[in-house]
């Protein structure tokens, strides 16, 4: 299969980043860190969540974040919300597009919202009835689609089977998400096939984290499967607060850096993202988990200017 053309990328930074991060961050640097990558070129940015402030204290504040944001036009900000109390938050916010959350796996499911596969889908009912009535999209996440970190090997056609349901009861678009980054090229390929039999590609995404270092190349196996949507996270900042020893995302940088080195389109400008980068990861006095920016960083000015112009 040729590759696309144009690949859409979803910003998880600001959420599935900062949720993991253990000091706290302040309203002001959630709200720069959000502007820097809507002045990058982002399309896409989930931008908080509203969940319960005693399971992820991170996200609290995410209505101050919504109300601060430079909302700029053709951008859109989402949100994560597990239940309706988390969706009228996201409404009174004024969050105009949510994404529901639900796992392959019956154990991460309980760990992470305290309730069943079954019960977290009949609980997203109401969300996305309502969601409808007030013109909201719904995006849906998988989680463990490529290994639990209670239960081991997942089954593509258990994955297969949630995905379905989420589709069927409205959302748009299901990100399958590989929480613990265990997966491989192969896995990859093997659930795009057996998904991609019940919802067609053009419906799904890709959410890879990288703790075992294969996202790029489960990113590059899915874009031969005829994926086009990915989520990234700027400097690989986060992981899961219910997936011990799961990093982040894979960095929006790398992810950039590859895309551009194949020729697709983005709409996104690395040396602004690199600036997103470098900011955040000042105000968490942390180093950047994106090896593009960390190759570049240690080049020569002369060295990087000409990577740069090749890369741009
Ligand atoms: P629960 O304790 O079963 O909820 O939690 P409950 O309905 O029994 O309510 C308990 C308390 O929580 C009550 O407050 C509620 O009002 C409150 P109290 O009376 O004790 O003061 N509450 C809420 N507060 C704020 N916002 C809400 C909300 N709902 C109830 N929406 C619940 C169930 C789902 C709320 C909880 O488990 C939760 O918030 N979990 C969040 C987990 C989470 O955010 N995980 C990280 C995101 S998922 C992820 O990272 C994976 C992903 O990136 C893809 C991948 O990588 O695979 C998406
Ligand atoms: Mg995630």
């Amino acid at each position: 299969m040729s590759l696309p053309k144009h690949v859409r990328i979803v910003e998880v930074g600001p959420r599935d980043g900062l949720q993991n991060e253990s000091q706290p961050i302040s309203v002001a640097d959630k709200v720069r860190l959000i502007d820097d990558l809507s002045a990058a070129g982002l399309s896409y940015i989930e931008a908080g969540s509203f969940v319960s402030p005693k399971w992820v204290p991170q996200m609290a504040g995410s209505s101050e974040v919504f109300a601060q944001i430079q909302q700029l036009p053709g951008v859109t900000y989402a949100a994560l919300t597990p239940n309706l109390k988390g969706f009228e938050a996201a409404l009174a916010a004024g969050v105009k597009e949510i994404a529901v959350f639900a796992a392959a796996s019956e154990a991460f499911s309980q760990k992470n919202i305290n309730c069943s596969i079954s019960q977290s889908l009949e609980r997203f009912v109401p969300v996305l009835d309502a969601a409808k009535q007030q013109g909201i999209r719904v995006r849906g996440y998988v989680s463990c689609v490529l290994g639990c970190p209670y239960e081991g090997d997942v089954a593509p056609e258990q994955v297969a089977g949630v995905a379905k349901e989420l589709l069927a009861m409205g959302c748009y678009e299901i990100s399958l998400g590989d929480t613990i980054g265990s997966g491989t090229a192969g896995a990859t390929r093997r659930l795009i096939e057996v998904v991609g039999r019940e919802i067609p590609r053009s419906q799904l995404a890709g959410h890879f984290h990288d703790t075992y270092g294969q996202a790029l190349t489960n990113i590059y196996a899915s874009l031969l499967e005829g994926i086009s949507v990915f989520d990234s996270s700027i400097a690989g900042l986060g992981g899961c607060p219910y997936a011990k020893g799961a990093t982040g995302n894979v960095a929006s940088e790398d992810v950039l850096y590859l895309l551009n080195g194949l020729g697709i389109e983005t709409g996104i400008d690395l040396q602004k993202l690199m600036l997103a980068g470098q900011h955040i990861c000042t105000a968490l006095g942390r180093e950047s988990g994106a090896r593009v920016s960390r190759a570049l960083a240690s080049q020569s000015g002369d060295h990087r200017t000409a990577i740069n112009a090749l890369r741009n």
